[in-house]
């Protein structure tokens, strides 16, 4: 992953900067703000900036916004008053990592942005044959459409066919057209020239351009408007784009892999969906099953999210019983890998004794998709009768694990809703783990 450190290497965010490399970053450098503007203009593949609270970060995170530049920003610094800190984060830094640095700090605020570990485990026939498949495309320059239930593994199987692909050297670039505005996704994917709003003070490089020599995903692409599409297909028959407000149109050379949950063929009938791009997109079709038919899946899964979550929390891995494997198998997963990510998780912090048994396990009614005990918004709205009556620390763990589950164990996002560092959020979480058995945890399940 690409990150960019902005502000002077000698001190204390020069040791961030080598922790940052050991963990397998490249890393870009600027002295200040304006330097650090001009270099994102140009390079969309930075994903991650930490900005020395000496610089004026409101300002820079001003003009990124004038920009519609996304990177999501932490403000660092040493000896940091927590007036100074929460400035930065109203400002709308993503979240504050005092110096010196603690690596493991570093690393979730790492993979928070990378979206995730990328491993992925394939036991069941089903699923190795949707594996192989997709390994036999990937070494084609084909379009490919990954197409499955919601939480099936779209991406990480997209991520595989990129490192299996003659491209893997190259860029992953992902974008998620569900979750960017549609005024804002034409510059994100296309870029800009300057001047082509008002905001827009320097020429600025989309993603189709940073996925240059490797590859695209357009994850949830049924989610693009009609308009868009248009100019998406134009795009994808001419193999060149047009930059926002740009004069001449400049030549891309990216292989792109979409992700839909939705029937696309359907969309097409209803005529939310053009047919020519659909067949543009769908060169290849890759068809994830649900996890309940490929059940062979789920004792390999579990293991490897018990592994993966005991190390993200520091505390030590712990086996599965044969009777918390049998409720496993025995539940039927419509939130599919996800939900089994979530449930796992939640084991992990709250399993008391050596092994994870049944009762650690916390399955949503009937599979379903379930809202937390107690989110922000029912907080917001006004439901506190459900509060009443509940210890107070009772009622922040359930806030606290709501809001992890609702961001799916993003701790990065989970504490910036929550208004907590992340530091304080991996202590709370960690004081969880310790308690065990003490809590009786919420029903919250999978959220979409
Ligand atoms: N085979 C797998 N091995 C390991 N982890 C997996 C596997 N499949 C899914 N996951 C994990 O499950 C979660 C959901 O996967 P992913 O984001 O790829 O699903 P998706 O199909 O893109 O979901 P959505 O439609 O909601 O975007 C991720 O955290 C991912 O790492
Ligand atoms: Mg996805």
């Amino acid at each position: 992953m690409r990150v960019m450190i902005v502000g002077s290497l000698s001190g204390a965010l020069g040791q961030a900067a080598r922790i940052a490399i050991s963990q397998g970053a490249r890393l870009e450098h600027t002295d200040a703000p304006e330097a650090a503007l001009a270099k994102l203009r140009t390079d969309p593949a930075i994903a991650l900036v930490f900005c020395d609270l000496a610089n004026d970060i409101g300002w820079f995170i001003g003009a990124l916004a004038a920009e519609r530049i996304t990177v999501p920003v932490i403000a660092c610094g040493v000896d940091v008053k927590a007036d100074a800190a929460v400035r930065a984060i109203r400002a709308g830094a993503r979240d504050f990592l005092p110096l010196p640095p603690d690596p493991a700090l570093i690393a979730a605020m790492l993979q928070a942005v990378s979206g995730d570990s990328h491993t992925l485990v394939v036991h069941d026939p089903a699923m190795v044959m949707a594996v192989r498949r997709a390994e036999q495309v990937a070494a084609t320059e084909a379009s490919v459409l990954l197409t499955g239930p919601s939480g099936t593994g779209k991406e990480v199987l997209a991520r595989h066919i990129h490192r299996r692909s003659k491209r893997a050297a190259g860029p992953f670039v992902a974008v998620n057209c569900a979750a960017i505005p549609d005024n804002l996704l034409e510059s994100e994917l296309f870029g800009h020239e300057k001047g082509a709003f008002s905001g827009a003070t320097a020429r600025r490089i989309g993603k189709f351009e940073a996925a240059d020599g490797g590859t695209l995903l357009l994850d949830e692409v049924s989610e693009m408007d009609v308009r868009l599409q248009a100019k998406l297909l134009r795009v994808l028959q001419e193999r060149e784009i047009d930059r926002l407000g740009g004069s001449a149109p400049v030549r891309v050379n990216a292989r792109i892999l979409a992700t839909t949950n939705r029937d696309l063929p359907a969309e097409v009938a209803r005529g939310s969906f053009r047919e020519d791009l659909y067949f543009r997109l769908n060169v290849v079709t890759l068809e994830i099953p649900p996890l309940a038919e490929r059940r062979g899946d789920i004792a390999p899964l579990a293991e490897h999210f018990a592994r993966r979550y005991a190390e993200l929390n520091g505390v030590p891995f712990r086996k599965l019983t044969d009777a918390a494997h049998r409720r496993l198998l025995q539940h039927p997963w419509r939130g599919n890998v996800r939900e089994l990510e979530n449930t796992l998780h939640r084991a992990v912090l709250l399993a008391p004794g050596a092994e994870i048994d049944a009762d650690a396990i916390e399955l949503a009614p009937l599979g379903g998709v379930a809202r937390p005990a107690a989110t922000p918004d029912d907080a917001a709205s006004g439901s506190i009768s459900g509060l009443v009556g509940r210890r107070m620390d009772q009622v922040e763990r359930d806030l606290i694990l709501g809001t992890l589950a609702h961001t799916l164990g993003n701790r990065t996002h989970a504490a910036t809703i929550l208004g907590i560092s992340i530091r304080a959020l991996r202590n709370k979480l960690r004081d969880y783990a310790a308690q065990g058995a003490a809590v009786t945890p919420p029903m919250f399940g999978v959220i979409a």
